[in-house]
């Protein structure tokens, strides 16, 4: 079986920009339910559990025909809560590091950064991500995926990740989609999106 990380911050953690109430229920409900339905369809297609997660989209194939949609849907339900809840924190709200070195080459500085990424959430249709990803030459680029997509799927290295769909924000913002995107900007934490960048260097 799979296990759920830990949240990195306490409950209240992303208050204001992200109300309790809404963290818990993403948590314990929205993610928790993509953890039980993997390990299920794992378990009911005798997986031994020995590899990474990332490693099954590339493994998807060893599965039964019928259950690799599934199982993709749920493993990006996974995959993404998890890079999700990892990408905020209370503190290092500004980039240093290697990621402003990449944000530095590749868009100059961190308000265009900035300003792409929100232009490019804004213009996400649907229920989805947006993710800062590195490509296979390690360059920077933000992409939109629907419903459970991860960027692994279409050969993409996620490092950051905005969950979209409403559940992330309805309780606080209802329809205001675009606050709570400005806001995000205000938790995010850089030193985790530094531990990502690691994983693929
Ligand atoms: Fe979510």
């Amino acid at each position: 079986m799979y296990e759920m990380i830990s949240l990195p911050y306490e409950i209240d953690d992303l208050e204001p920009y992200i109300d309790s109430k809404t963290v818990s229920i993403h948590y314990n409900k929205h993610y928790k339910g993509y953890m039980d339905k993997l390990n299920y369809l794992l378990n009911k297609n005798n997986y031994n559990f020995n590899d990474s997660k990332e490693l099954l989209v590339d493994n998807i194939s060893m599965f039964d025909m019928n259950d690799r949609g599934e199982i993709l849907y749920n493993l990006g339900g996974v995959l993404n809560h998890e890079l999700y809840f990892k990408t905020m924190g209370n503190s290092n709200h500004q980039p240093k590091g290697e990621i402003l070195r990449l944000i530095n080459r590749d868009y100059g500085n961190y308000n265009n950064f900035k300003r792409e990424f929100i232009k490019i959430s804004n213009n996400l249709k649907g229920s989805g991500y947006t993710f800062l990803t590195m490509d296979k030459d390690n360059k920077l680029f933000i992409m939109n995926t629907s419903n459970q997509d991860n960027p692994l799927y279409y050969g993409y290295k996620p490092i950051m990740a905005l969950d979209l769909w409403e559940h992330s924000y309805y309780l606080k913002y209802y329809n205001n989609r675009s606050d709570y995107i400005n806001n995000f900007f205000n938790i995010i934490d850089f030193n985790n999106v530094n531990r990502e960048i690691k994983k693929y260097l």
